[in-house]
């Protein structure tokens, strides 16, 4: 077997990065891939730094023993607490993280209002705040934190009144007015941007970073002679550490969903 065969891995706190893997599928469907939802451990996003860092590098560990040939951090809140670690620790496959698309979405609100919804550890970390000093003179940005959010999205839960109804109690009415954009900054949300728009009540642009990260992706196994050869469709192997039919189930219906 050609040493480009090997799986390309995606991991995150649950089955969120499947919404990053998805986007990577549509430009590169010929690839191998390794999809790793850690939800025995979710959520991350109300863990300590030290927690999420220790959690990600087990995962990574693992997936490198399974032979992967580049990692692909698809959570934000592990990317903020992890990925310079693990890129200096493991240098020998490409490490590739996500962070919210809050550029296009200011340089395209100019002067606008611009939410952008994440874990309280991902706006509380430098990565974002690094982030948000530098577009806080295009726009307005008001960051959200979402705590108790991804879990609808582990339950499979993606629309109805009770998770609108929490949606309502974070995108409260003022928050809601005069709002030119949202940035999901977490790799779960896009699977409920549908009812995130229905709350908004009005059209509004979102942003998610997954298909900016997928791009990434390629260029970095172009760079680094990594891409597969084969013209055929690759295998896509789901594992979750909480290791139920649900689980699996539940993620093979996102790997679906466009
Ligand atoms: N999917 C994750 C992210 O992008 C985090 C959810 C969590 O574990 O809190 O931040």
């Amino acid at each position: 077997m050609d040493k480009n065969d090997n799986p390309i891995a995606f991991l995150d706190s649950g089955v969120g990065g499947i919404s990053v893997l998805n986007e990577a599928l549509k430009i590169m469907p010929n690839e191998n891939y390794i999809f790793f939802g850690d939800s025995v451990n979710a959520p991350y996003g109300t863990r300590t730094t030290e927690e999420v860092r220790a959690l990600t590098e087990k995962n990574v560990e693992f997936l490198l023993e399974r032979g992967s040939k580049a990692i692909v951090i698809a959570c934000n809140t592990a990317t903020s607490a992890a990925a310079d670690y693990l890129r200096n620790k493991y240098k020998q496959v490409p490490i590739i993280g996500v962070e919210p698309a809050l550029k296009p979405a200011a340089l395209n609100n100019k002067g606008g209002k611009v939410l952008v919804m994440a874990t309280p550890m991902t706006l509380k970390e430098r990565k974002f705040n690094k982030l948000m000093q530098q577009y806080q003179e295009v726009a307005q940005i008001i960051p959200v934190p979402c705590g108790g959010l991804m879990e609808f999205v582990e339950q499979g839960i993606l629309d109805g009144s009770e998770l609108e109804e929490f949606l309502y109690s974070m995108l409260t009415e003022d928050i809601r007015t005069q709002t030119g954009a949202i940035v999901l900054g977490c790799t779960h949300y896009p699977f409920i941007k549908d009812t995130i728009t229905k709350v908004i009540g009005y059209p509004i642009e979102i942003y998610d970073g997954g298909m900016g990260t997928a791009k990434q992706l390629q260029r970095t196994l172009e760079r680094s002679k990594l891409l597969r050869k084969s013209d055929s469709i690759g295998q896509v192997e789901v594992i979750n550490t909480l290791d139920s039919e649900r689980m699996i189930t539940l993620s093979e219906k996102l790997l679906m969903k466009e």
